[in-house]
């Protein structure tokens, strides 16, 4: 069965998981039409989900894709073929993932394999968390354009620890990221698998009776698939305290959205919504956004403290893991 998609007129998160939702529908043809022709604007975080999509039916469900409709003089089919979006989709078209320099304001689409990751550290390179946590610095540095440790760190951390969950916990040979920072000094990470999701991995440990509540219970501080050992003092335990420091950054500061199976949840200054989703694996998006007057460090550090201490009234004995208090 041969089938024709037509991409929404924008790449935006909401548009994006339509259009992925109606990509996961045609999970039984042998080969997909892309029809780009409608796209008028483009943005990092629909292009990364689109793209892990596309590459999971090629994958997994052996489908074959073509496209249609691209045109170089459109400005938004020019901006996706730069920063990599058509080679990530297979398509002999613009630069290779993490091909482009990086322009001033945005990070090419770039794919991370635990395979090279791994490989360098059975040749006596860097272990998997150092090569991730260089990886996390270079792309901060990229993003931020900044040289203050205190406007890279927080990002490069960001950036680190959910690089790690993709390697930890999704299953997923890859991750694939993207990041744009805005003239008013925003800077949008996002992030992207197509493993087994949340709602898999966290059934590993508690009841999950539905994509929604796995949202939900991953960013509650304490929350992880591992058991804590207190026993353990490897500072790479995990503890429960990735996401939970995240969605707070975001839900105090700019924007944090976690996407998984059906479901997304997103949380801002302005409250927290749910909404329907389709997303084979798990896509995070965050926006920080510069506080007056506050360094995210210090917030980021104020947010574990809380979830310590909301976990000790309880009676619960877990504490963040040193690597999650390291910046
Ligand atoms: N990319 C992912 N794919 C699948 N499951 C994930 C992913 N990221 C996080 N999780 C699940 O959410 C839980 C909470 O993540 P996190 O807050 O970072 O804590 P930790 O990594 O210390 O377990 C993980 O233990 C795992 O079950
Ligand atoms: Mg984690």
């Amino acid at each position: 069965m041969n089938t024709t998609l037509q991409l929404p007129p924008s790449l935006d998160e909401k548009r994006s998981l339509q259009f992925c939702s109606k990509l996961n529908q045609s999970d039984g043809a042998v080969e997909i039409e892309l029809d780009v022709s409608p796209v008028r604007w483009a943005f990092p975080f629909g292009s990364l989900i689109i793209a892990s999509q596309v590459r999971r039916l090629r994958k997994h469900a052996n489908v074959q894709f073509a496209l249609k409709g691209f045109e170089a003089t459109k400005p938004a089919h020019s901006y996706l073929s730069h920063i990599g979006f058509f080679r990530l989709l297979g398509f002999e078209l613009g630069n290779a993932p993490g091909e482009a320099p990086g322009g001033d304001s945005y990070l090419p689409l770039t794919v991370l394999d635990k395979d090279s990751l791994f490989i360098d550290e059975i040749f006596g390179g860097d272990s998997m968390h150092k090569a991730i946590q260089k990886k996390a610095e270079e792309f901060a540095k990229l993003l931020t354009h900044s040289n203050k440790l205190s406007v890279i760190r927080p990002v490069s951390y960001c950036i680190r620890e959910l690089v790690r969950n993709v390697f930890e916990h999704s299953g997923c040979i890859e991750c694939i990221l993207g990041g744009q920072r805005y003239q008013d000094g925003r800077v949008l990470v996002g992030i992207v698998d197509y493993g087994r999701g949340l709602r898999e991995s966290l059934s590993e440990r508690y009841d999950v009776p539905s994509d929604i509540e796995a949202l939900k219970m991953a960013i509650r501080p304490g929350i992880s698939r591992s058991v804590p050992d207190p026993e353990d003092d490897n500072p790479w335990a995990n503890s429960g305290f990735g996401l939970y420091t995240l969605a707070n950054l975001g839900r105090r500061t700019g924007y944090f959205s976690i996407t998984s199976g059906q479901s997304i949840l997103a949380l801002s200054p302005g409250g927290a919504a749910c909404d329907s989703a389709s997303h084979n694996g798990t896509a995070i998006n965050i926006i920080f956004k510069k506080l007056h007057g506050t360094n995210l460090e210090d917030l980021i550090q104020q947010i574990i403290s809380e979830g310590e201490l909301q976990l000790e009234k309880s009676g619960q004995k877990v504490r963040a893991s040193k690597s999650t208090k390291i910046i």
